[in-house]
């Protein structure tokens, strides 16, 4: 019997004579119908949910946009930045030619500056479909902006696939920023794009990492009074991010990736938990953005969190 057939079938009316048992059995079948039937329900929820963040939402691309005003950046000098964060490039949701679409939509931006922000290829614990490091690179060598196309690395590039990445993106003419510092701009415009190395690089074992991030050594290069951006891949170094930074950019978290209600937070990469897990985080007047990233990690799923771009405008 379907469900449909379990919900909308009239239930006899009882007799009018020796109705007494006849009503409870009734009443008792009424309440087997409604619990199935809810039973029923719960179970349709729970697997269209399933098939949805499993084949649809990671297809998806939404920009999602930022503008911020740090104190330490100065009005006027107007700068747009196009975002892309975990792409995770490989099967089942990031082959190529979402991957293309995703470069697509960067470019449709016309920003001034595009920063990659690391965890560039996918990885699971079953058997998936790779894209090639030469193919997914040559997509992004099309990445086109007048300030640059500049990237960072993040924990899993170190993690599974180092030599692979780093040859990839310098074969496409990309640089990769480790605890770095560049002026760009034109005069009287100018700021520094600082990034730093990743902070979970070397795992070594119950959960410690030994990173290769060096902040202090990122902010001395930092010679002029310029506006600083600085590029992480894990929003968790923030708190020790200084003042003297305008505006740091993250990704890593995908944003919880699946948004479960109440049980989300505690499944967020992060020690902070839901802290840094996603969007624009102010605090005592330091700024931060997260993205919720474009690929997937761990199992191939988003709810809640479609892949975005994000498109922040400074100074506008
Ligand atoms: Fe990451």
């Amino acid at each position: 019997m379907t469900l449909k057939h379990y919900l909308f079938t009239p239930i006899p009316n009882p007799s009018p004579q020796g109705g007494g048992e006849h009503a409870e059995a009734c009443a008792g079948v009424t309440r087997r119908r409604v619990l199935t039937a809810a039973a029923g329900l719960a179970g349709l929820a729970a697997s269209s949910t399933a098939v949805y963040a499993g084949a649809i939402e990671p297809q998806g691309l939404v920009v999602t946009r930022y503008a911020p005003a740090p104190a330490n950046w100065p009005a006027g000098r107007k700068l747009t930045i196009t975002v892309i964060a975990d792409l995770h490039a490989g099967g089942p949701d990031m082959l190529l030619p979402h991957v293309r679409e995703v470069v697509d939509k960067a470019n449709s931006l016309h920003s001034d500056l595009i920063v990659l922000l690391g965890d560039f290829t996918a990885w699971y614990r079953f058997p998936w479909t790779r894209v090639p490091d030469p193919l997914w690179a040559a997509e992004l060598k099309r990445l086109d902006a007048p300030l640059g196309v500049w990237a960072i690395l993040g924990n899993h590039d170190w993690w599974h696939d180092l030599h692979g990445v780093r040859s990839a993106l310098a074969g496409v003419g990309i640089p990769v920023m480790q605890n770095d510092a560049v002026l760009l701009g034109a005069p009287g415009q100018k700021f520094w794009l600082a990034g730093l190395g990743d902070q979970l690089a070397h795992p070594l074992g119950h959960g410690r990492f030994r990173g290769v991030d060096d902040l202090p050594g990122t902010m001395a290069k930092i010679t002029s009074t310029d506006p600083v951006l600085l590029l992480v891949h894990e929003p968790d170094i923030f708190p020790r991010v200084p003042a003297r930074v305008a505006l740091t950019l993250a990704g890593h978290t995908h944003g919880g990736q699946i948004r479960l209600p109440v049980i989300w937070p505690f499944f967020v990469p992060s020690k902070y938990g839901a802290r840094y897990a996603y969007g624009h985080v102010v605090e005592e007047g330091r700024q931060l953005i997260v993205s919720g990233g474009l690929g997937t990690s761990i199992i191939p799923a988003r709810l809640g969190v479609p892949p975005e771009i994000l498109h922040v405008t400074l100074g506008g």
